[in-house]
């Protein structure tokens, strides 16, 4: 499109993002003149292909699996939220010519949670499964509505509890491995490690799952994920995945680069219908 901006989600694999069409939506709802496509970027081309896009006047890009840690040194400006997350998800380029890298996944997952989906997060007892990058991006955010507690669960506890020190800045932090975890429901259950990916599920207690826990899981998939089939299995009664984060934390980056914020109910359902198994 003669004369629009140029924006690019950069991963590897990247072939199956939903970026694109979510942007693409986006951009056809509000008017902008962009353009948005995949880049796959092998590991060890990163740093010469990141710099490429934005010397070829790209304008803004989202970081994926595997790259969110390793565009950090790439840009030029931190925000707060992408220092403590150590990642970073969304590039934005200033009006000075410097890449300010952005975290929008922990937003994103607060506004599908909070407002979307109306799950109390205030003074809840919530657990985290899994210790690795997302929780990381996760775990300051929802220090900001003042859960209860906050759990965190891992199969190497050592890591578990080494993150929990590390974010445990209102005292409501913990860590242990999934052997440890007390055989009682919770509040929210955030299902945030990989293993999902490779269709297996971490060896937590089935006890952590009760009928009115609120269930979410961060990946996302056409049919349930093993974690939404086991919440179900156990009768929880809402289980989520992690679809509409996925279009919130896209949301919040557009608003970031264009100044217009995307209505996501609608795009949410679009891309919720064009997913349905056939
Ligand atoms: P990252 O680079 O984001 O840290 P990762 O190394 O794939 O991603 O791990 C993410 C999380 O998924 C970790 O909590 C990891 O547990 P360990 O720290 O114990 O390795 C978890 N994970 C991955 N595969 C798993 C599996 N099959 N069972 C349980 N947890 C798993």
């Amino acid at each position: 499109m003669p004369g629009s901006d140029r924006y690019t989600v950069i991963g590897h694999p990247i072939a199956h993002s939903q970026s694109p069409k979510i942007h693409g939506l986006f951009a056809a709802q509000t008017g902008q003149n962009i353009t948005y496509d995949a880049t796959d970027i092998a590991p060890e081309d990163l740093a010469s292909r990141f710099i490429e896009f934005f010397s070829h006047g790209g304008a803004g890009m989202n970081v994926t699996v595997p790259h969110k840690q390793h565009v950090l040194p790439l840009v030029d400006q931190l925000t707060a939220r992408a220092k403590l997350a150590g990642a970073v998800n969304t590039v934005i380029r200033l009006r000075s010519g410097g890449l300010l890298g952005d975290n929008t996944d922990g937003i994103g997952l607060l506004t599908d949670m909070m407002q979307n989906l109306s799950a109390e997060l205030k003074d809840a007892r919530i657990l985290i499964l899994g210790a690795g990058g997302a929780t990381r991006g996760i775990v300051p955010m929802l220090q900001t509505v003042k859960p209860q507690r906050i759990m965190i669960s891992n199969r190497n506890a050592g890591k578990a509890i080494k993150l929990a020190e590390e974010f445990n800045t209102e005292g409501n932090l913990s860590g242990c491995g999934y052997a440890d975890l007390a055989s009682k429901a919770y509040d929210v259950i955030i299902h945030a490690t990989s293993a999902g990916l490779k269709g297996s599920l971490p060896q937590f207690p089935d006890g952590v799952i009760g009928t009115d826990s609120f269930c979410y899981d961060l990946s996302y998939s056409n049919v349930d994920t093993p974690f939404i089939t086991k919440a179900k299995s156990l009768g929880c009664k809402n289980s989520y995945d992690g679809f509409g984060m996925l279009v919130e934390q896209a949301a919040a980056a557009f608003e970031l680069w264009r100044g217009v914020k995307p209505d996501t109910q609608s795009v949410i359902a679009a891309l919720r219908q064009n997913q349905a198994p056939e």
